[in-house]
């Protein structure tokens, strides 16, 4: 039985790794901004050190798997904070705990939409840890604030797992980048008018359609389980074959 912590764990694909952890047997602490084990806003620093202090009091400070998974769409500054900041305060704050495990990892969300338009200035202030500033300048191109979020989580997630923090104590660390899944945060976008098309248009899924959270729940158990010993630094695409057709063969 692991221990294995899961951020926005009251929800979509949260919810359904939680479930598919504990029904394998492992013990799951969630964390959510309701109806979690920890309760904790992860939008700013006194939430994300209150989750982390909470975290350690409840697994006595041994912590074997981190599935920071808790994100919000939103065309605002919060995109930011929670995606972003939240995700990699979570992932650092537990990284101590992880290392007294005997097989740590940890995985984070990205998403299909990291390769769309993104903020240069904010995810360079991202990566520099400057929040106050990542949030003044994505103030000026909020309809991208969710896209630069996520393009920002997958360059953090590049750099840093191969560091002596990460790699040198045997932690993989890697990010799964979901296309479109049918979640209570894609709801209403796939509803409105047009909504479904534009979607479509922007994130084509020829492999079998949009994603139910429990489709995406195998990849991220494998990912933080002892099997997983050299996958790191990944930014693993799981959607339909959208990634395929947006950058084609010309990457390699
Ligand atoms: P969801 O809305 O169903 O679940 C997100 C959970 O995060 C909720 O339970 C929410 O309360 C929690 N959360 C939000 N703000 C928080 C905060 N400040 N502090 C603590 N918890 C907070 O969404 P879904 O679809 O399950 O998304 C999970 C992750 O997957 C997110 O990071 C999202 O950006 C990402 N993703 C989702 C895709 C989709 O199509 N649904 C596609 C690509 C990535």
């Amino acid at each position: 039985m692991r221990t294995c912590v899961v951020t926005g764990s009251a929800s979509g694909i949260g919810a359904a790794t939680a479930d598919r952890l504990r029904g394998a047997g492992h013990r799951v602490v969630g964390v959510d901004l309701h109806d979690a084990d920890v309760t904790a806003d992860l939008s700013d620093l006194a939430g994300r050190t209150a989750m982390v202090d909470a975290i350690a009091d409840a697994t006595g400070g041994v912590v074997d798997a981190v599935v920071a998974c808790a994100g919000v769409m939103a065309e605002a500054p919060i995109a930011i904070s929670v995606n972003y900041f939240g995700a990699v305060a979570t992932l650092d704050g537990l990284r101590p705990l992880l290392a007294r495990s005997d097989a740590p990892r940890a995985v984070t969300v990205s998403s299909i939409a990291s390769l769309m338009a993104s903020d240069p200035a904010t995810v360079e202030a991202c990566l520099a840890g400057d929040e106050e500033a990542a949030c003044r300048h994505i103030a000026a191109a909020p309809t991208i604030a969710y896209m630069t979020s996520k393009a920002a989580l997958a360059r953090w997630v590049r750099r840093t797992a191969p560091t002596p923090e990460w790699a040198g104590e045997g932690i993989p660390l890697n990010a799964i980048a979901p296309g479109t899944v049918e979640t209570p945060m894609t709801a209403e976008l796939l509803s409105a008018p047009g909504g479904l098309e534009m979607t479509d248009t922007a994130v084509p899924m020829p492999c079998n359609g949009h994603a139910r959270a429990q489709d995406l729940a195998p990849l991220l158990e494998f990912l933080v389980s002892p099997d997983n010993s050299h996958v790191t630094g990944q930014v693993v695409f799981i959607d339909g074959g959208a990634e395929a057709i947006t950058r084609g063969d010309g990457i390699w």
